[in-house]
């Protein structure tokens, strides 16, 4: 028998930060904050000789020009930001301007969160904070804006003072920046005007437990703009997360101009203009590392490259075969790149020798993907004739260690998902990052084996699952699908993906092996237009999951009802950031407190 308990007491949800920081005590002092407060900055070794932020039009910068900061405006930034990362006091500087973009534009009316006769605090005799203290305690390594996971501090200390005062500190501009987002979730808008905060004084000390906090986005299967891409980033940097992995070409389509090779994207783009050029990935490049995330891109291969055979035919075996495509490959149109063919090492060579330079002055990391390579459609590869392992594993080695030697020769770390190592028994060289998708168990594998580790388990980070096939059924064989779900159904809710515990299938001694994870957004189905309700808040679930961990601090599983309030606020603030981001509830049940629940353990 279910018992269902009312706990009608309104505890206070006005506290939310998302994610739930290390620790975190507040009281219930109002304070407000000015336009005018000023930002005062001290980079590693200036302590004590702050300097004064300029006091920006808020107008001025624009999301897709953010890094256009008046310090570092004109041609130089322009110049710079194709070849160079931000240093740390520019990825601080756009913080700041962020900060007071969120608190003064970007903000919300937390009415949903208070009980139907609540009212706003008085605007009479406001108090004002003072001033912000923004200080790195440390130098900043010189890669802070490409760091290999675990070799930058991200934590920082938040303390705002009853009579007006915060400083935030950090070891690294890296754990400034996410101070600075933790500031910003403490204030809400008054519908007065001006921004508040209920909770002073607050003392925040912060540190996330994974190295790795990411969000995948397939831009092959759908076609994103730039912006789009860019509003996706925001969200992640919000969210804390530190990594952004772009799935940038596939089967279906190849989006990114190679200077080298320009008949890839000419040919293999959706359309001609429906590409990313040099300049847009070097912007992107730079537009994630200024707000802390490394973006990580991803050319998958040797499957999932059938778009290659549009501009080079001889590359590519099994070429979209039909019908009978699934004796071939995983989706529509098959195709691998062929495993024995001096012309396909002579394209890789030309291929990463354009891309490479590119992404090294922003990304520590390249994916060469290595998922689904379907065996069957070596029989179709001239250059082998074959499906037997015994025949292609020696190919499929040289292929990798090919592939792993020009990346590491470039000054990259290589990653690679989980079938090179557990379907293909390949040997990896040891700093390769090893991406899991199907299973804990692979997981357990992986780290068994002495490689660092990335889950995103499909059964829970998968947030392309559940919305039903895209294939369609002759009616002859329509039934035998009925209703059309798809192979990872049902739909994961944030619940599900909340409930994900990372480190739950490894054992203690190799944990540490476990470097964090991404959640997937696969794009047969989603694109701009349900691209922000697909991720969000989804993808804030496991964002908290990764930087706070599965558990509380008691060691217990993360609470639902302590998270759902305040995934509902991250979610409002996510709207009022131009995200479309889904609610999860009605405001009923954040403005009642507890009511919306089941069960009850005392
Ligand atoms: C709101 O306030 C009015 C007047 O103080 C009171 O009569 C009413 O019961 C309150 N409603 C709720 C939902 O608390
Ligand atoms: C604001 O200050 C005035 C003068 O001290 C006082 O009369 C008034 O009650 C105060 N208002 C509030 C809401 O505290
Ligand atoms: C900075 O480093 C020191 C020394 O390792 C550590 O005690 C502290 O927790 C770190 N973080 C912050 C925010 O100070
Ligand atoms: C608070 O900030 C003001 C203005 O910068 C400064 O004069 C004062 O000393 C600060 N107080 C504390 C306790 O740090
Ligand atoms: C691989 O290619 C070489 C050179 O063309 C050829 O001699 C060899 O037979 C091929 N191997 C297989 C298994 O077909
Ligand atoms: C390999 O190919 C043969 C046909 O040449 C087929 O009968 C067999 O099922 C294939 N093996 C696998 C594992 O698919
Ligand atoms: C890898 O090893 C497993 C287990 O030993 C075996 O089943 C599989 O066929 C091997 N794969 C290849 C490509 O050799
Ligand atoms: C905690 O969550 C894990 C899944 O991560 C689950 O297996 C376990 O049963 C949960 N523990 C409790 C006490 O509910």
């Amino acid at each position: 028998m279910i018992t269902l308990l009312l706990f009608p007491l309104f505890t206070s949800l006005a506290s939310a930060i998302w994610p739930i920081p290390t620790s975190y005590t507040h009281g219930e002092t109002v304070l407000w904050i000015s336009k005018d407060t000023s930002f005062d900055w001290a980079g590693a070794g200036d302590v004590g000789t702050l300097k004064v932020q300029p006091n920006y039009d808020l107008d001025f910068r624009t999301n897709s020009n953010a890094y256009a900061t008046t310090q570092y405006e004109g041609d130089r930034t322009r110049l710079k930001r194709y070849s160079e990362a931000p240093t740390g006091d520019e990825m601080i500087d756009q913080a700041i301007y962020s900060a007071k973009q969120t608190l003064f534009k970007k903000n919300f009316v937390p009415w949903k969160f208070h009980p139907r006769n609540w009212t706003e605090p008085s605007t009479e005799n406001r108090t004002y904070i003072s001033n912000v203290r923004v200080e790195v305690l440390q130098d900043d390594p010189g890669d802070i804006a490409k760091p290999l996971a675990g070799t930058v501090d991200e934590s920082y200390a938040l303390e705002l003072s009853e009579g007006g005062n915060v400083s935030i500190t950090a070891n690294s501009s890296l754990g400034i920046v996410r101070g600075l987002v933790t500031f910003t979730q403490l204030f809400y808008k008054h519908s007065d005007g001006g921004a508040y905060t209920p909770l002073a004084p607050v003392i925040i000390f912060d540190i996330p437990v994974f190295q790795h906090r990411g969000i995948n986005l397939d831009v092959s299967r759908n076609y994103f703009s730039v912006k789009d891409i860019e509003r996706t980033i925001d969200a992640v940097a919000y969210n804390k997360m530190n990594r952004f992995h772009l799935h940038i070409t596939d089967a279906q389509s190849w989006p990114l101009e190679i200077p080298a090779l320009p008949e890839l994207s000419a040919k293999g783009a959706y359309r001609p203009d429906l590409v990313y050029t040099t300049d847009d990935f070097a912007n992107l490049q730079y537009y994630a590392s200024i707000q802390g995330v490394e973006l990580i891109t991803e050319i998958d291969m040797p499957g999932h490259t059938s778009s290659i055979a549009l501009s080079h035919p001889e590359l590519i075996a099994a070429y979209n075969i039909q019908p009978d495509w699934d004796t071939y490959c995983a989706e529509p149109p098959c195709g691998t790149l062929k495993l024995n063919s001096t012309k396909v090492e002579d394209f890789l060579k030309k291929l990463f020798d354009d891309l490479l330079p590119r992404i090294l002055p922003f990304s520590s990391y390249f994916h060469t993907g290595g998922d689904e390579v379907n065996k069957n459609s070596y029989l179709k590869d001239d250059t082998v004739n074959s499906n037997d392992s015994t025949i292609l594993q020696p190919f499929m080695q040289k292929f990798i260690d090919r592939n792993h030697d020009q990346i590491r020769a470039a000054g990259l770390t290589p990653v690679v998902w989980e079938e090179m190592l557990l379907d293909w028994n390949l040997t990896l060289g040891s700093d390769v990052i090893v991406q899991s998708w199907q299973s804990d168990e692979a997981v357990a594998q992986i780290v068994a084996k002495g490689h660092k580790a990335l889950v995103g388990n499909y059964k829970y980070w998968y947030l392309d699952c559940g919305k039903g096939q895209w294939l369609n059924f002759d009616p002859s064989v329509s039934a035998q699908y009925y209703p059309y779900e798809d192979y990872c159904a049902p739909f994961h809710n944030w619940r599900l993906a909340y409930s994900y515990d990372p480190l739950g299938g490894v054992p203690a001694d190799a944990q540490h092996l476990v470097i964090g994870g991404e959640a997937h957004m696969w794009a047969e189905q989603t694109d701009p237009t349900n691209v922000d309700r697909m991720i969000w808040p989804r993808g804030s679930a496991v964002a908290e999951i990764l930087w706070s961990g599965a558990k509380d601090s008691m060691g217990r599983n993360r609470s639902q009802i302590d998270a759902a309030p305040r995934l509902s606020e991250m979610r409002e603030r996510l709207v009022a950031r131009g995200i479309g981001a889904e609610p999860i509830q009605m405001p009923y049940c954040t403005m009642e407190g507890t009511v919306c629940q089941l069960g009850y353990q005392p």
